[in-house]
């Protein structure tokens, strides 16, 4: 038993597949409004994904697990708690959590350090007690493992814009982009935050997305926490960032996989570039629309596992995604996985690298 991962692609050994029970649409707090009538949740309104949406997930997320074990990979699953149940701290109180299914979110594994998020929902502050079983029994197999937590944010009021979706989503196109690039968004500086997806990892070079969830004292906090890496604060063209793994998807050394309807900064590329990397536009989505009862994309198309660098997990339907892997020399594992979507996210979202075989190196000298 080893904790330890540097990249986004090194041989998988040993990871966690994520649950679906019992996840919820939660209920209204500044960082979240949900507003779903055809699928009978309107504004205002919370309870847990219909029971037939949790058992479909739920088989793909078995058959998932099976497909990796079969590949002699070792698979732990979080626990469920009742996320329908209402949480406080001495300074708020919100009536539901969300889930256990996008384990991806939450714990970030660097090197031999299991890092806990701050995560910036009310919703999902007690979400890493899903997983606390698995971290402590990680701990006590591992002499080596460092287990890290970052500060617990208060997520008061200070912590977010006032009345930020109204105003937001009354702007025009250009200046939501100018406000995503300006790091403007939901999300005050008052503590810093970060979800832990959206870090990309590629050896000494990190890559951190400022978003709806991950602020620039987040960044700041990781940049700080981490002496011996270099955080690149990024941001996207894209209106409602959240979560770097269905924009810009590191595959292997030299190789980035990038949602070219959301552009990447000059400034990135030009860090790639000179350093002889590769930026290829993912395919287009098989799926015009984006999944039910989520705030996901279908960019999920992109959101893969690598297994190893000449292998790579992708959504069974995304046809052109996979054909695309198939001719940059990739051995393409289909795995059907749409029906898990609306309860966070894709096969990358689903999963936590607890151990990566392989070193500390850096691919931007
Ligand atoms: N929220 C982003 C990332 C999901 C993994 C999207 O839907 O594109």
């Amino acid at each position: 038993m080893k904790v330890g991962s540097w990249n986004e692609w090194d041989p998988l050994k040993h990871v966690v597949v994520g649950r679906a029970d019992g996840t919820m649409v939660q209920a209204p707090e500044p960082a979240v409004v949900r507003d779903w009538p055809e699928h009978g949740f309107p504004r205002g309104t919370h309870g847990p994904l219909p029971e037939e949406m949790t058992s479909a997930a739920n088989e793909q997320l078995d058959a998932f697990a099976r497909v990796l074990e079969a590949r002699g990979i070792r698979v732990d699953r979080p626990r469920t708690l009742d996320f329908g149940q209402p949480t406080a701290t001495p300074e708020w109180a919100q009536q539901s959590m969300f889930g256990a299914m996008p384990v991806r979110d939450v714990l970030v594994v660097i090197g031999n350090e299991l890092l806990e998020a701050t995560m910036s929902f009310r919703s999902r502050w007690f979400e890493y007690l899903a997983h606390r079983p698995l971290i402590e029994a990680w701990f006590r197999a591992d002499p080596d493992m460092r287990w890290e937590a970052a500060p617990k944010p208060r997520l008061t009021d200070a912590s977010y814009r006032p009345d930020f979706w109204e105003e937001f989503g009354a702007l025009p196109f250009e200046e939501q982009i100018a406000r995503v690039r300006a790091g403007e968004l939901l999300l005050t500086e008052a503590e810093p935050l970060f979800d832990a997806a959206d870090i990309a990892r590629c050896g000494k070079d990190l890559f951190v997305q400022q978003s709806l969830a991950t602020n620039a004292a987040g960044i700041r906090w990781l940049r700080q926490h981490l002496p011996e890496h270099r955080v690149h604060g990024v941001t996207f063209g894209n209106t409602h960032p959240m979560h770097i793994d269905a924009t810009w998807v590191p595959l292997r050394p030299g190789l980035v996989l990038h949602c070219a309807e959301r552009p990447a900064e000059e400034e990135l590329l030009h860090h790639l570039k000179v350093n002889d990397w590769q930026v290829v536009p993912a395919a287009t989505p098989g799926r015009t629309d984006p999944p039910p009862l989520s705030a996901c994309s279908r960019w999920l198309s992109m959101n893969v596992l690598v297994l190893d660098p000449g292998t790579v997990c992708v959504e069974a339907s995304e046809t052109a995604q996979m054909e695309q892997l198939d001719r940059l020399g990739f051995e393409v594992v289909p795995v059907p996985f749409w029906d898990v979507a609306p309860f966070g996210g894709g096969l990358h979202c689903a999963t936590l690298d607890v151990h990566r075989e392989g070193v500390l190196e850096d691919y931007f000298p």
